[in-house]
């Protein structure tokens, strides 16, 4: 029986990895101009990093993430996130020695056992960044408007960015007994999932997806009202900034987010082009996660959005990102392949350019097609009776003029060739 790749995971062909490289090279360039720099850590971490940082009470941690035991005995885990990750290795390295403000950036496969389906997979990728160390709206305003430029940037269409914010610690846990108080009288209405976020995370009621439930809590009472003074003037001020920038947003009370480490702003930013998993992606504030996991208490903001719901986003087409093909030799007889294994070297190697030739022993005729539906500018024609004379076949393929050179000179051709076209 032939073994097929696992449910939920997905081989990037080469067509696809040629969008991939553009979009991740427009990425790093993204990030590097923003002051933001890359960081790449271990895809397996301590399951207890994403318990304690997530929440034990999440979807991701608590139904999605792919864990288990170690020869150690220790429990292990593919990352859910790269947000865990990053603050322990920020802490792992004393990166707050290095500069007040840390700004780092990511792009890199995540894993969680959710239920396959167009946009979700059990292996995908994430870019984003995360900024350790100011506790400021600006700061905010800085990466949101970040999260929706590369967007813009990139030509994805009917985007929305939805804002919130959830407040401190004190203030989501006033917000939760409301919430409670408020729902009480639904909890007959309530799904079995919810009725158990009742207990153990009602806020996470809020990220309901069941018609039902969505009527019942667009009348809940809202946790903006339960800001402080200090809170709403940051969120006041991240608006401003927003405003100032040119960035389009909603206010949505509701926008809470799958993740237990948030404080003050989220937000998201969506499509309508996706179907039903629209979000791009995703982040806000979390000043407290840093200290929980053992670091200096610091203030930090980031966002992460998925690569695959982008690139489906965008649609590229792979051709326009293939190098073409400047050179195809065409080689019939044991010398003659021999002479263009060494022209292919010399002319890849010393001049950087796009060399093909055939590995198939295929006809003169065969490898004439082959240089043609590779649309290569120039073929090299080593037959046997060149061979035998000691001189190759140089031709231009869109004049279609031809002449002959000797075997050592075919190099001194494209050095002229090439040289001068750059
Ligand atoms: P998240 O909302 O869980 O946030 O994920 C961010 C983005 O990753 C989503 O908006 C989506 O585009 C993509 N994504 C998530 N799960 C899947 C999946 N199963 N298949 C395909 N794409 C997926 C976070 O992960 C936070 N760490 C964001 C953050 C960074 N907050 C602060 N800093």
């Amino acid at each position: 029986m032939k073994i097929k790749s696992i449910k939920g995971t997905h081989d990037l062909g080469p067509d696809e990895c040629k969008n991939w490289r553009q979009v991740e090279n427009i990425l790093h360039n993204f990030f590097e101009i923003h002051g933001y720099n890359e960081i790449r850590t271990p895809i397996i971490e301590k399951s207890d990093l994403f318990n304690r940082v997530i929440g034990d009470q999440t979807d991701i941690v608590n139904k999605e993430m792919y864990s288990w035991i170690d020869h150690s005995g220790d429990s292990l885990a593919l990352r859910p996130e790269l947000t865990a990750p990053t603050v322990r290795s920020f802490i792992q390295n004393s990166m707050d020695k290095l500069r007040k403000v840390n700004k780092l950036y990511y792009i890199g496969p995540a894993f969680r056992r959710e239920r396959p389906q167009k946009g979700r997979q059990r292996q995908f990728h994430q870019f984003g960044v995360e900024a350790i160390g100011s506790e400021n709206p600006e700061q905010d305003a800085e990466i949101i408007a970040m999260s929706y430029n590369v967007y813009n940037m990139l030509g994805v269409e009917n985007l929305s960015l939805i804002l919130n914010s959830v407040g401190s610690k004190q203030t989501k846990a006033k917000y939760s007994k409301i919430l409670k108080q408020y729902l009480t009288k639904y909890i007959n209405d309530l799904s079995r999932v919810s009725r158990e976020r009742f207990e153990k995370n009602p806020l996470r009621i809020l990220d309901t997806k069941i018609d039902k439930e969505i009527e019942i809590i667009r009348e809940a009472p809202s946790i903006l009202e339960c800001l402080d003074e200090n809170e709403k003037n940051h969120f006041k001020k991240v608006q401003r900034y927003l405003n100032k920038l040119n960035i389009p947003f909603k206010v949505d009370k509701n926008l809470v987010r799958g993740l237990d480490y948030y404080t003050l702003t989220t937000f998201e930013v969506r499509t309508s082009n996706l179907g039903s998993q629209d979000a791009l992606c995703g982040g806000g504030r979390y000043n407290n996660l840093v200290e929980n996991l053992g670091g200096n208490s610091m203030p930090a903001f980031g966002f992460a959005a998925g690569m695959e719901r982008l690139l489906m986003a965008l649609n590229l087409d792979s051709q326009e990102n293939e190098i073409k093909t400047s050179v195809f030799i065409i080689s019939v007889g044991e010398e003659a392949i021999l002479n263009a294994l060494k022209i292919c070297d010399s002319l890849r190697n010393q001049l950087g350019i796009k060399v093909l030739m055939d590995f198939s022993r295929a006809s003169f005729k065969s490898q004439m097609r082959q240089a043609n539906k590779l649309n290569s500018e120039y073929v090299i024609i080593l037959g046997e009776e060149e061979i035998e004379r000691n001189v190759g076949v140089i031709k231009t393929m869109s004049s279609g003029e031809q002449f002959e050179a000797p075997l050592d000179t075919i190099h001194k051709h494209f050095d002229v060739e090439f040289n001068e076209d750059k």
